[in-house]
């Protein structure tokens, strides 16, 4: 007989398909303020002696002394490492982990982007199990190997919002000698606890505040409209059930309240630096939307990004200090999306329907990729984002090698609603040169 579907047509049983989904909630801490508390926080999970990691720029913002002195006014001895990287690689996170070992700490505190963030995650990992690096990095870059117990305890202070890597077991960086971006994905990596304190977002530069906005809102529908859990085939045992599990009942809460709140409050919170409460708004989408994706898992436009932020020459986006060539990881996931969501809609029109109802706009089922790539073109012109591909420096002659380092990016290109071959992955990077 049959099981009864009881989590709605999206998620259907099958013989020899995955049942089941996990949930893993991050415990988190939210509220203006909240960074005057680390040192308590520090205190209750038993830590004497904490590696505070940030990086140069976040080390002369005021953040860093409202943390350091939490910190001290617990009693806590404190061991600052400030060489964390914008751009993560795996020499960095190296360098950084190299650090925690010779400090010998029994915990950690970080404080900055996500950068900041996963390079912790990484130095925590490498510190409590040593191993060489590729040993825990997504295969077939990585050997994929299993995080072998638990890890130390981390303390994640984000000092901005959207990668939402205080949420996640996830960690992205660049591998130098291949030239690309891969990650560590394990529930270990996890930090034991978020302090996501809103007031640091109200310093943003506009186009930061539109970028960061976006990757929100990526993640929310990227995850939303992942193929649903049902479609992985049952694991060999429950401990190789995947982190990035699927679009799952609980992941779609958190996203369709996060592209509820995200589409609500982005343009203002870009447009009007004094509008405090929609930046506080879109910190805690970027949080809903980092428990959705991090319990879902994104797809294409993140995939997409990957080799657009990788293989940039010279375009610099206003706002961000770096004296090198980048472009940022939220324009590099967005420039793909409506592209990307055009086309994973033919797969699954219901769910983009549902993702543009949560936009605000109303569509019937076989128009709702069409819409809702105008819908996201309409916020992109409206923030100052750059239209397309075409406008960050790339041309026809790129298509090539972009859709091959995107096509690298299984665990993402695996999670679509649709099966992709890296020809559909250059066609969608032709659709995303120019939207307007
Ligand atoms: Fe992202």
């Amino acid at each position: 007989m049959a099981a009864p579907n009881v989590l709605g047509s999206y998620f259907t049983l099958s013989e020899g398909g995955e049942a089941a989904f996990s949930v893993e909630p991050a415990a988190l801490k939210f509220g203006p303020g909240v960074l005057r508390e680390v040192g308590a926080d520090a205190r209750a999970l038993g830590l004497g002696r904490i590696g505070l990691i940030t990086d140069a720029r976040v080390r002369a913002l005021e953040p860093f002394a409202v943390v350091l002195d939490s910190l001290h006014k617990a009693g806590i001895d404190v061991v600052v490492y400030d060489q964390a990287l914008v751009e993560p690689s795996d020499r960095s996170m190296i360098a950084a982990a190299t650090f925690a070992i010779e400090a010998r700490l029994d915990g950690f505190v970080s404080l900055g982007g996500g950068s900041v963030i996963d390079t912790t995650k990484v130095a925590n990992l490498l510190s409590s199990h040593p191993a060489e690096f590729l040993d825990y990095v997504n295969p077939p870059l990585g050997r994929g190997r299993p995080v072998p117990g638990p890890l130390k305890p981390h303390i994640a202070c984000p000092t901005t919002f959207g990668t939402a890597s205080e949420t996640t077991g996830i960690a992205v960086f660049d591998l130098l000698d291949l030239e690309v971006k891969t990650g560590i994905v394990s529930r270990r990596i996890r930090p034991t606890l978020g302090v996501l304190d809103p007031t640091n977002l109200y310093s943003l530069p506009p186009l930061v505040v539109a970028a960061n906005g976006f990757d929100v809102l990526s993640h929310a529908i990227e995850s939303y409209t992942a193929r649903p859990f049902t479609a992985r085939p049952v694991p060999a045992e429950p401990a190789a059930r995947p982190l990035s599990q699927g679009a799952n009942p609980y992941g779609d809460i958190a996203c369709l309240e996060a592209i509820r709140i995200a589409a609500a409050h982005l343009e203002a919170a870009v447009r009007d630096p004094a509008d405090l409460p929609a930046r506080d708004r879109l910190m805690f989408a970027g949080l809903l939307a980092g428990i959705g994706f991090g319990n879902s898992g994104n797809h294409l436009p993140h995939a997409m990004s990957y080799p657009v932020s990788g293989q940039v020459r010279d375009y610099r986006a206003a706002g961000w200090p770096e004296a090198e060539p980048l472009i940022p990881h939220g324009i590099a996931v967005v420039v793909n999306a409506p592209a990307a969501f055009r086309w994973t809609a033919q797969a699954t029109p219901d769910r983009h329907r549902a993702a543009l109802a949560a936009l605000g706009e109303e569509a019937p089922a076989d128009k709702a990729g069409e819409r809702l790539a105008v819908r996201l073109t309409g916020l992109m012109r409206a923030t100052g984002i750059p239209n397309g591909l075409s406008a960050l420096g790339y041309g026809e002659d790129d298509i090539p090698t972009l859709a091959a380092g995107a096509f690298q990016q299984k665990r993402l290109v695996d999670n679509a609603p649709r099966p992709v071959t890296e020809a559909d992955l250059a066609a969608l990077f032709r659709a995303a040169l120019r939207y307007w």
